[in-house]
C-alpha cells in the first residue's frame, strides 16, 4: 500500500545503495556551523529531531552541541549508513508525515536540510503540520530550505518560492528569520535560505 508521500522510500534506498549520494557532503552544512559563531536567543541546547537525515552529519553536529536528537529518515539505507556514521546517533526509520500523534509535542525543535525539497509539492502542508505538531508550545522548524529556483516541475529535488513556502506554513507558523547563508555548500550558494520558523 502506498502511504502519504512514501512513494520514493524505495527510489531513495535505491540511490543510497548505487554509492555515495550526490546531496551528501559527509560534514554537517557549513550555515548550520556558523549559527555558533553568534549567539541566538532562539538557540539553546534542548530536543532537536533532524527531518530526512541522511547520513546523520547536521544530526550529529547538533548533538556535540549538546542538544537531544533524534534524527529520522524513512530510507532503509540513510539509516543503516546514519548508524555507520554515527553508531550513538538516536535514529528512527519512519516517514515524517507519519510521525503524529505518537511524537506530538515531543520536541523544541524540528532540524531542516534538503529534506522539504524532496516531498512532493502536495505534501507540504502535511510535512509543516507534521512539525506543528511533532514541537512543543514555542518551538522553532528551522534550517536550510532548497531550492529557490524559477518555477519548474522537476525534482526531487522541487523548486520553491518564498510565497510558495509562506502557503505551506500559513496559520501553523510565523516567519522569525530569513537569510541566504554566506557559506552553502558548492552548487547551493544562493538556492538555499535560512529560515527559522516559530509554532504558532
Ligand atoms: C536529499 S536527501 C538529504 C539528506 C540529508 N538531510 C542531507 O542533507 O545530507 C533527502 C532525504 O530525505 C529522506 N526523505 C524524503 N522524504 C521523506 C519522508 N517523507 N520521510 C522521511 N524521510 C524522507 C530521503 O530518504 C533522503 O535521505
Amino acid at each position: 500500500m502506498r502511504t502519504k508521500g512514501n512513494e520514493k522510500a524505495e527510489s531513495w534506498d535505491k540511490i543510497y545503495r548505487e554509492g555515495k549520494p550526490g546531496w551528501d557532503i559527509n560534514k554537517p552544512a557549513p550555515p548550520f556551523e556558523d549559527l555558533f559563531q553568534n549567539k541566538h536567543d532562539w538557540l539553546k541546547t534542548a530536543s532537536l529531531i533532524s527531518f530526512g537525515c541522511g547520513g546523520g552529519h547536521d544530526a550529529n553536529f547538533f548533538a556535540q552541541q549538546g542538544f537531544d536528537v533524534t534524527a529520522v529518515d524513512f530510507a532503509s539505507e540513510a539509516i543503516k549508513l546514519a548508524k555507520n556514521n554515527y553508531p550513538e546517533l538516536k535514529l528512527i526509520q519512519k516517514n515524517i508525515l507519519e510521525l503524529s500523534p505518537d511524537y506530538d509535542q515531543q520536541f523544541d525543535y524540528v532540524l531542516e536540510h534538503t529534506c522539504f525539497c524532496a516531498v512532493p509539492i502536495e505534501h507540504r502542508r502535511s510535512y509543516m503540520e507534521s512539525a506543528h505538531n511533532l514541537l512543543k508550545a514555542d518551538g522553532y522548524l528551522f534550517g536550510l530550505f532548497y531550492r529557490f529556483d524559477p518555477p519548474d516541475q522537476d525534482g526531487p529535488p522541487y523548486a520553491l518560492s518564498m510565497e510558495e513556502l509562506e502557503k505551506a506554513y500559513e496559520g501553523l507558523f510565523t516567519l522569525e528569520d530569513n537569510y541566504i547563508p554566506k557559506r552553502s555548500h558548492g552548487r547551493r550558494k544562493q538556492r538555499e535560505r535560512f529560515i527559522l520558523l516559530k509554532k504558532i
